[in-house]
Parts: structure tokens; C-alpha cells; sequence
């Protein structure tokens, strides 16, 4: 692993008696590549493209199988399509499909203009629960009918990849901090208030929820997501797509994927409790029909270390499983506690002990947090700028 980059750092961090590189450095930056604006949906705790892109190109051929077994938005999904390899996927919760698939089968923005002059969003609707801190009566009326028009199709297996394109862009702008969003000014798109919340947010910037035409924010949303797509990558994006896979169960029980066959895994699990997932994702979850609770009831949500490591013992176990002889795993976990809990010391016994070799740690800082002290990295109050990553290799060549 060493030598990923010039121009870094190498320590070294001593376990069980064995020493483990880490390197230190800040190895891939946004202007280095500008990620493709396709990946501009926003989600909890994600990932960076140039993250999963790094390894992507360095680790793999075109061709072989790059996979996420926490997909989130799709990061590593879709980036690996972008670079031609084949993509599988897999999350607990079935949002994390409806955010990710429909982005590798781009439809022309002629064919989502379209389908939208055609939506019956004219009439009154109300939704079942109290939507009136975030909607106007109009907006909460268009998308009441949208959402119905959506659940419709799919239940009729009528729904296509203009209807899925659709589901995807209008989730992800349910709410937000800006006239793009539906709803009046609210927290980043990533996380919904609470009804509660929201009443307060209101009360405090004196805002009530302005009319939005749901349609043009629809509209206007795809063309930014499809500006920098060329008809190449859309030809070999849906080309990829017919191989690719997502699946929305347990990380630790994913039999349906064929042992042997992954070249690369890079993922990010979820960091002890510190994400809320389904609560911060209510308001997409009723949009789509889902159900919250039930979701949030699958979701790993470990309160310490040793229950977190219990979990993903399991999860390194199937990882292994699917890897071919060679593959890597490259394995993000975040800031825990402010960088108190270093979930990087039990995640590298957990490779080990699934048979893996471990090349070390990698530690990516960007430029002005890289005089932080290392270890008790004093990250700025997010503490979102830093990603620790263990890396893996399966035996074999
Ligand atoms: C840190 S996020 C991944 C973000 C992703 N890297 C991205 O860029 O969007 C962790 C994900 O793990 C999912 N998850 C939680 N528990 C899971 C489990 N036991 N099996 C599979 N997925 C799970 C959550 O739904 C969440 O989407």
C-alpha cells in the first residue's frame, strides 16, 4: 500500500504485537477530477466520488466487479459505472436502491419533459399526515398526486426508467435550503427536520412555505444532473446497467451474489449510532411509500465498539466470500466521538480474522486540517474533512 501518493506521511500503528503502515496525506482532491454532477443527490454520511474513483482506477480493469455493500446514494455504484467497471450494490434500506439505479439509465431530458407534461398533477389532494410546515397547499397537492401517480405505476408494474428517474430526483428534492427544494427553507436536503422542528425554524425566520411548481424543480433538477453527460456515457452507463446489481438486505446475507467474483469493495459502514438513518430520511421514506419504522428496525445501529465489531465480523466474513483471490477491500470509517473512538483499531482484527491481509491504514486529510495531530485528530466542529480507511487484500493472486 505505500506509495498510493507522493508526498505523504508514513507512520506506524502497532496491534496485536504487528506493526501496520499508515499513510498520511491528502490523496485525491476535488479539483484534482471533477466528479461527474450525476452523483449531486444528497445523502447522510456520504462519500465523496473521488474517494471510491481513487482505488477504482488504481485497483481494477475495466470490466471487473466493483462493489458496496452500504451504498448509500451509490457512490462507489455509479462511480465504478462511470469508469466502466461493473457495479453491485447492496443497503438495508430499499431508498438506497430508488437513489442509485435509475442514475444508470439516464433518460434524455426531451423523455423526462415529457412524461412530466403528462403527469395529472392539477386538483386537490391532501396528504394523510400534516405536511403544511413544509408544503403550501398547492405544492403538498402536486406532489400528493405525483407520489400516487408514482406508487400506482409501480404497483401495476407499469412503472420505466423515466418514472424511476423521476421517483429519484423528486426524493431528493422533498426539502432544502434553497427555492430548488419543494419545500420553504429548511435543514440541507441530506436530513429532514422534524414537523416540530420545522414549525420552529419557521417561527424563528418568520417564513411560511412559498408555492413551488413541483414539475419545473423536477425539470430543472435533471438538466443539472445530466449536464456534463455526454451520449457516450449514457450508451455505456445503460449498457453497464444490464449487469449490474442491487440488492436491499443485510450486508453480513448477501447469497444471491456469486462467490469469487469482486475485484474491489469500497464502502462505508454506518459509524456506531451516529446517523439516524431512517429518521433522517422520513419524509423521502413516506414519498415512496416505505416504511420507517420497519427500516429503521433493520438498520445496524451499534451503541459500542464491541456490539459495532460483533456486526461487522459478519459482514467481513460474506466480504471475503465474494472477493476473488487478490481483490482488495478498501473499508472508510469516519470521525466517531471526535476522532475518540478509532474505529480503524477494531476494523483491521476484523479483516484479519476473516482470512484478508491487511496493507494498512490510509488517512486522507484535506490541505487545512493536515497539521492536525494525527491520532487525536482535532478535526474542525463537523469533523466531516477527514477519511480514515482500512485496506485489504484477499490471498491469492
Ligand atoms: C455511511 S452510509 C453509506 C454511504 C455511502 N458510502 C454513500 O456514499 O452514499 C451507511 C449505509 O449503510 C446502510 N446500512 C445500515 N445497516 C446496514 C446493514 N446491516 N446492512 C446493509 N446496509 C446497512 C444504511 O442504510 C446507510 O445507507
Amino acid at each position: 500500500m505505500p506509495g498510493l501518493s507522493e508526498g505523504t506521511r508514513l507512520e506506524s500503528l502497532t496491534l496485536g504485537g504487528a506493526p501496520f503502515p499508515v499513510e498520511i496525506g491528502e490523496f485525491w482532491t476535488a479539483q484534482q477530477r471533477q466528479a461527474s454532477r450525476l452523483h449531486e443527490v444528497a445523502y447522510r454520511a456520504c462519500f465523496k466520488p473521488q474517494l471510491p474513483r481513487f482505488f477504482i482506477e488504481r485497483l481494477t480493469d475495466p470490466g471487473e466487479v466493483v462493489y458496496d455493500p452500504f451504498s448509500g446514494r451509490g457512490t462507489t455504484y455509479l462511480e465504478a459505472a462511470l469508469c466502466g467497471r461493473v457495479p453491485w450494490a447492496n443497503d438495508i434500506s430499499p431508498l438506497s436502491r430508488i437513489l442509485a439505479a435509475p442514475r444508470l439509465e439516464v433518460p434524455s431530458s426531451e423523455e423526462v419533459d415529457g412524461r412530466l407534461a403528462e403527469l395529472p398533477l392539477q386538483g386537490r389532494a391532501r396528504a394523510e399526515l400534516d405536511l403544511s410546515m413544509f408544503y403550501h397547499p398547492d405544492t403538498e397537492s402536486q406532489l400528493v398526486l405525483l407520489r400516487r401517480y408514482l406508487l400506482a405505476r409501480r404497483e401495476a408494474g407499469a412503472e420505466d426508467g423515466v418514472d424511476r428517474w423521476i421517483r429519484m430526483v423528486a426524493t431528493n428534492r422533498l426539502t432544502g435550503h434553497s427555492p430548488g427544494f419543494f419545500s420553504v427553507y429548511s435543514l440541507p436536503p441530506n436530513q429532514a427536520a422534524k414537523p416540530q422542528a420545522q414549525r420552529r425554524i419557521n417561527e424563528r425566520l418568520k417564513q411560511e412555505p412559498p408555492p413551488r411548481d413541483v414539475k419545473a424543480v423536477i425539470g430543472k433538477k435533471s438538466r443539472n444532473l445530466m449536464k456534463d453527460l455526454s451520449l457516450d456515457d449514457r450508451i455505456r452507463l445503460k449498457r453497464i446497467a444490464a449487469q449490474a446489481r442491487y440488492l436491499d438486505g443485510d450486508a453480513r446475507e448477501t447469497s444471491a451474489l456469486e462467490a469469487g467474483r469482486v475485484a474491489l469493495v469500497v464502502t462505508s459502514p454506518p459509524f456506531l449510532d451516529v446517523v439516524q438513518y431512517a429518521d433522517d430520511n422520513w419524509l423521502r421514506l413516506w414519498f415512496n411509500g416505505l416504511d420507517a419504522e420497519a427500516i429503521a428496525a433493520k438498520i445496524t445501529m451499534a451503541r459500542t465498539v464491541a456490539a459495532w465489531s460483533g456486526v461487522m465480523s459478519g459482514v467481513f466474513a460474506e466480504l471475503a466470500r465474494l472477493l476473488r483471490p487478490g481483490g482488495h477491500l478498501v473499508f472508510e470509517v469516519g470521525e466517531v466521538d471526535r476522532g475518540r473512538i478509532r474505529l480503524e483499531e477494531a476494523v483491521v482484527p476484523l479483516g484479519l480474522s476473516a482470512g484478508l491481509e491487511c496493507g494498512g491504514i490510509l488517512i486522507h486529510s484535506q490541505a487545512f486540517t493536515k497539521t492536525a495531530n494525527i491520532w487525536g485528530v482535532s478535526n474542525n466542529a463537523r469533523g466531516t474533512n477527514t477519511n480514515r480507511l482500512v485496506l485489504f487484500r484477499k490471498p491469492g493472486s
